[in-house]
């Protein structure tokens, strides 16, 4: 997507080979501009689909899954990094680990948002390692619901999340596939 790979190569800093800034837009301030171009995107390629809900993990999922909901006139699912204590017997929960930042969380879903009817978009910023969507796709499968696919901003292709979720038989839409980050270069797949 040539405004997204623009925006990237134009705010995006280069932090090492691994790390791709992108807080002005995308993790910290947000463009909303951005966010309903890549909805567009996301509703074109996935229209058709028999979609029921979008799904993302907070927190910066978020935007670009509330506009792509809104955009497909659907529902979005939050899952949650940290479990209300009050919804303790009614959740279904996954550790998912972060090479990143080297910890781990419990992602969680409450059993009354994602039942067998749904077929579920996952929307995310970033695919890198690929554990948050794995993460994801393991808790809409504990509700019986099916995954419609895996939609990302930003994939690292050089990491190894997209082949991980597509050998889970999920396909990946990704809207910038940046091939390697060096010496403040950002090069993209195709
Ligand atoms: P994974 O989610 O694909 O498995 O990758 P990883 O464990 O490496 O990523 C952990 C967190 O770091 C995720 O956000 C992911 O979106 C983010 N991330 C990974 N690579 C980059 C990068 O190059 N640049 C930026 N800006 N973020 C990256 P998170 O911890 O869930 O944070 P948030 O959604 O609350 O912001």
């Amino acid at each position: 997507m040539k405004l997204l790979k623009d925006k990237i190569l134009s705010e995006g800093k280069v932090v090492n080979e691994h790390i791709l800034k992108v807080d002005s837009f995308i993790n910290h301030q947000v463009d909303p501009v951005i966010m309903d171009a890549v909805a567009k995107e996301f509703a074109e390629h996935f229209k058709n689909k028999g979609i029921t809900k979008i799904a993302t993990i907070e927190s910066s999922g978020i935007a670009p899954a509330l506009f792509t909901a809104k955009e497909m006139g659907l529902p979005l699912i939050i899952f949650k990094k940290q479990p209300s204590q009050i919804l303790y017997h009614n959740l279904y929960q996954t550790m998912i680990g972060s090479y990143t930042k080297e910890t781990s969380y419990e992602l969680t879903l409450s059993k009354d948002y994602i039942t067998s009817d749904d077929h579920v978009l996952i929307i995310d910023d970033f695919l890198a390692n690929g554990e948050a969507a794995s993460g994801a796709i393991r808790l809409i499968r504990m509700s019986y619901a099916t995954v419609a696919g895996l939609g990302v901003l930003i994939e690292k292709s050089f990491e190894p999340g997209h082949d991980k979720v597509e050998g889970n038989g999920i396909e990946v839409f990704s809207l910038a596939r940046i091939k390697s980050l060096s010496n403040d270069t950002i090069e993209f797949l195709d």
